[in-house]
């Protein structure tokens, strides 16, 4: 049974709740303190892009997008996507461990907890991507990803509805190796579009990192830890929230000069 990525539409609606021109608006805020300034920002790149979210409210700012997938029906939808709204934007199919950029951009990020990569060895290589498709003194900020509880486990499950659709999404995620810290992220979808329902299910083993261990690899690369900021808000760093409120926090790195 093919999982929901498979499936762009019903991801689509599944993840239909977010504000993405506020979250925009955080990325450009990073971009004006801590990067190299919103004048000088015209190109993005977004890591595991899915059904690309953020291309119009991208677009419609100016910048030029390029968006990574493994998934080929997710870049076949974004393709769409972009044609339909007369966007000139780039796709590649591509594992986020190892890929190569043609031409630099000037900001990357990585949305929704999407840093499916199974090992440190894996990690360094996907920074050393990043990195290389960066130009100097640009951020790179991941949504999520990094294990701020520590080991355990967890489920969420919501249900959105849009027109004859339902989608039931729920995912679930349970320690399967405490010494490699590996995860077994079990993603399961109902969807219910009229008289049909179909069930999806989809189960990925990834390796959680632990704050300071991602420091540790962040140092040996050509980036520098910026910060974490909570909720897309940099006025929450993580230092500063209290234990297990945390909700989407956010790692911040910026390129090396
Ligand atoms: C939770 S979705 C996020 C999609 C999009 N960034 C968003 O914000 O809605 C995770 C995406 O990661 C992609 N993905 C999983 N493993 C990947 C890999 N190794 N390399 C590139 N993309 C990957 C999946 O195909 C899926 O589209």
């Amino acid at each position: 049974m093919a999982g929901l990525y498979a499936h762009p539409d019903y991801y689509e609606i599944a993840f239909d709740f977010r504000d993405v021109a506020a979250e925009v608006d955080f990325f450009e805020s990073c971009i004006d303190r801590f990067g190299n300034g919103l004048s000088n920002t015209n190109s993005v790149l977004e890591v595991a892009c899915g059904p690309s979210p953020y291309l119009l409210e991208l677009d419609t700012r100016g910048y030029d997008f390029t968006g990574l997938d493994n998934a080929g029906e997710m870049i076949s939808h974004s393709i769409e996507k972009a044609r339909d709204n007369d966007i000139e934007a780039t796709f590649l199919r591509r594992d986020m461990a190892d890929f190569y950029l043609l031409d630099r951009v000037d900001f990357a990020f990585c949305a929704l907890g999407s840093l499916y990569l199974d090992s440190n060895d894996a990690l360094r290589s996907h920074l050393d991507s990043v990195a290389d498709a960066l130009t100097p003194g640009s951020l790179y900020c991941i949504d999520g990803s990094i294990d701020f509880p520590g080991g355990t486990s967890s489920q969420h499950e919501w249900e959105t509805t849009r027109g004859d659709t339902t989608v039931e999404f729920c995912i679930d995620q349970q320690p399967t190796n405490v010494a490699e810290q590996l995860v077994r992220q079990t993603i399961t979808t109902t969807v219910t579009d009229g008289e049909e329902t179909r069930r999806f299910r989809e189960e990925y083993e990834i390796k959680t990192f632990a704050p300071q261990e991602f420091c540790m690899v962040v140092e040996e690369s050509d980036f520098e830890h910026v910060g974490w900021f909570d909720s897309f808000d940099l006025s929450k760093p993580v230092s500063e929230c209290e234990p297990g409120t945390l909700h989407r926090p956010m790692t911040i790195l910026r390129k090396r000069d």
